[in-house]
């Protein structure tokens, strides 16, 4: 079956007992048993829900993955996957670029059991292969990263990491399933925040992570239970909702993010775009080979500073200024004073996160009044002429 049929039919059957065509959400923490230790597969839901797991089924089918397991956010999901995986000695190739959040769980709290995170630039997968030490446990790649929507070659990088026995972890939240899938390209896990575009309506928080084999099914399978940072029934019913749309909101959240990308880059108030659908963009060629399209991401420097960058986030009347993103509607962001606030300041300037960059994630409302919206916010930057310089 195809990703948009998957999307709705894997193991999402109608009811046998009530025909429902919905599966139910099974709101309970426990289940009864006919004798102690016999039961239907569930005992308590911690350890397993019957809602939750089919989220987990869909979530395994899409990504092409043999397991998944769900969790309360995707930085539950990070977390229970370093527990599982590293003891201390350890060491952890991480992108440069990555979300706040897994930086400042690498840093500040995985480094204090012993594992060192080393954060190196992944664009260029001989940065990987000069990185490698005899400890190195995982390679773990965010692509496109956030918010400067580099890309890492992920086939490549699993080349470098296999013939070391090392193994690799790609978060594919931006892309989604429905444009990248990691595992084809040799990944062993997959990590998700379900919050954005598999849920897609900015009403959950969840997380995901698919594992491509068994090798790493036990394992995950005792951390899950034994950390308990579980997604509760009604949050993944939820999460199984929205995911039914997936295909059909990215189709338009690509179109319409190309169409603004295009826009922004010839607007004489923006100093610069990135987006990998755009051939501008260094890695277009790799985006064009590892991606099904160019995503519903921007990022963009607009002409001055923090002022003109406030001063945009303060006009715009149809996207709403906020952190997060994959949701229908659209949202702008800082990521400078907002989503990568807890960066250092020297490593937020070393990556390019500035004072003027601002970050879309393009909803699906009609791409003409996403295009107003920007344009009547950027008439407020004024832009020098000739004659003034
Ligand atoms: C790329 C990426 N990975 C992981 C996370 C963490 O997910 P959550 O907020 O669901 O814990 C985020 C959150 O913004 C993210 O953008």
């Amino acid at each position: 079956m195809q990703f948009k049929t998957l999307a709705i039919h894997s193991h999402q059957q109608p009811d046998p007992v009530t025909g429902a065509v919905i599966n139910p959400i099974y709101q309970t923490s426990t289940f009864a048993q006919e004798d102690a230790g016999v039961h239907k597969g569930w005992d308590y839901s911690r350890c397993g829900n019957p809602t939750v797991d089919t989220l987990a089924g869909v979530l395994a089918d899409l990504e092409g993955g043999k397991h998944a397991y769900c969790f309360s956010s995707g930085v539950g999901a990070l977390v229970t996957m370093c527990n599982a995986l590293f003891a201390p000695g350890d060491h952890l190739l991480i992108g440069d670029d990555v979300y706040g959040g897994t930086f400042r769980y690498t840093t500040k709290v995985l480094s204090k059991y012993g594992v060192e995170p080393e954060f190196i630039d992944m664009t260029n997968p001989e940065n990987v292969a000069r990185a490698i030490r005899p400890n190195t446990k995982m390679v773990y790649m965010e692509t496109p990263t956030n918010p400067l929507l580099k890309l890492v070659d992920i086939k490549a990088i699993v080349k470098i990491a296999q013939a070391k026995g090392i193994t690799t972890c790609v978060d594919n939240t931006f892309a989604s399933p429905y444009l990248q899938n990691p595992i084809a390209l040799g990944v062993d896990i997959v990590l998700h925040s379900t919050t954005k575009y598999i849920g897609g309506h900015s009403d959950v928080i969840g997380g995901a992570l698919v594992l491509k084999d068994d090798t790493f099914n036990d394992v995950m399978r005792f951390h899950r239970n034994t950390i308990g940072a579980n997604p509760d029934p009604f949050n993944s019913w939820l999460t199984l909702r929205g995911l039914k749309t997936l295909g059909l909101r990215m189709d338009a959240h690509c179109a319409s993010a190309l169409s603004l990308a295009q826009f922004l880059e010839t607007h004489p108030a923006v100093e610069s775009v990135f987006y990998p659908g755009l051939p501008s963009h260094p890695q277009h060629a790799l985006a064009q080979k590892q991606m099904r399209a160019g995503g519903g991401m921007i990022a963009l420097r607009v002409k001055g500073g923090e002022a003109e960058a406030r001063a945009v986030l303060k006009a715009v009347k149809v996207f709403t200024l906020a952190e997060s993103l994959g949701g229908v509607e659209s949202l702008i962001e800082h990521p400078a004073l907002m989503t990568h606030l807890s960066v250092d300041p020297q490593v937020k300037a070393a990556l390019g996160i500035t004072d003027n960059l601002l970050r879309l994630s393009v909803g699906i409302e009609d791409v003409a009044d996403l295009k107003a919206d920007l344009a009547q916010a950027l008439k407020l930057i004024t832009i020098p002429t000739t004659a003034s310089v």
